[in-house]
């Protein structure tokens, strides 16, 4: 059978989110034969952002296409890049104006492959409606491409599954990110559409969402907001794979949980 096997690896945090995929994500494409990799790198410089150089990183380790999300604009360096750049994606529904693509499209083997970014609006920014940013950008690219991959970044898992039913049979996979925990939902709608609610993280494990215990506890306690730190320990990569047919439909939808032993060293 034809088909593509498209990695998505969630939420790439700090240091130790990079030092996996620099050490071990060559690993990891031969050992599940990936085609594509997409990223979602919002976090990972410092935990918080991420700036032109560190993308360039993470594409010199062989990601293809890094998605981002609510914190694409806290380095705004990266404003360049997201204008000179189709690899690297901000959200699709960011008003009209904002810097950067949210949809792009790359042949990989005999697919062509679009990655579409869109991001959340419970318990977010009120930016546009992802739903009608993608029946917009739905009908631009359907004649273009054979596959369509959605990197759907929110916090509601309702939003989430809401737009997983919405695409169904339209997007060959949905693949939340942004909550940092990957769900153990992962399915394959009636329609032909791949789904879980959240891919969840690449970075430290023996944290809150990435950064570190100790100034966590301390803002939800006292609110005086110490800066965040990224943790270190207990590294872990959370992706999922999707195999995809010429039709662009889900043909399987596997979740990854890796855990790795990283000495300063290799990082
Ligand atoms: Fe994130
Ligand atoms: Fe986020």
């Amino acid at each position: 059978m034809n088909t593509v096997n498209i990695l998505l690896i969630g939420d790439i945090v700090g240091k130790p989110g990079r030092a996996i995929i620099k050490n071990y994500l060559n690993e990891i494409c031969k050992e599940y034969a990936v085609d594509c990799v997409i990223a979602n790198c919002e976090n990972a410089a410092g935990g918080m952002s991420i700036t032109p150089e560190i993308a360039q990183e993470l594409f010199s380790y062989g990601i293809h296409i890094l998605t981002t999300g609510n914190h694409i604009f806290n380095n705004r360096t990266i404003i360049k890049l997201l204008e000179s750049n189709n690899s690297i994606l901000r959200p699709a529904n960011f008003p009209a104006g904002v810097p950067g693509n949210g949809v792009t499209i790359i042949q990989i083997k005999n697919f062509n492959i679009a990655v579409v970014n869109l991001i959340g609006r419970i318990n977010m920014e009120p930016v546009d409606c992802p739903f009608v940013a993608f029946n917009t950008l739905y009908d631009e690219i359907k004649q273009k491409c054979d596959v369509i991959i959605v990197d759907f970044h929110a916090e509601a898992t309702s939003e989430k599954k809401a737009f997983g039913w919405f695409a169904d049979g339209r997007a060959s996979a949905v693949c939340g990110t942004h909550t940092h925990v990957q769900t153990a939902d992962e399915t394959i709608l009636p329609q032909g559409t791949a789904y879980i609610t959240d891919v969840g993280m690449t970075g430290p494990f023996d944290s809150v969402i990435g950064m570190d215990k100790e100034s966590s506890i301390h803002n939800f306690i006292y609110h005086t907001r110490i800066k965040f730190k990224v943790a270190q320990n207990d590294p872990k990569l959370n992706a999922v794979l999707v195999t995809c047919n010429s039709q662009g439909r889900a043909v399987s939808i596997t979740r990854i949980v890796k855990s790795y032993e990283l000495s300063p060293s290799i990082s």
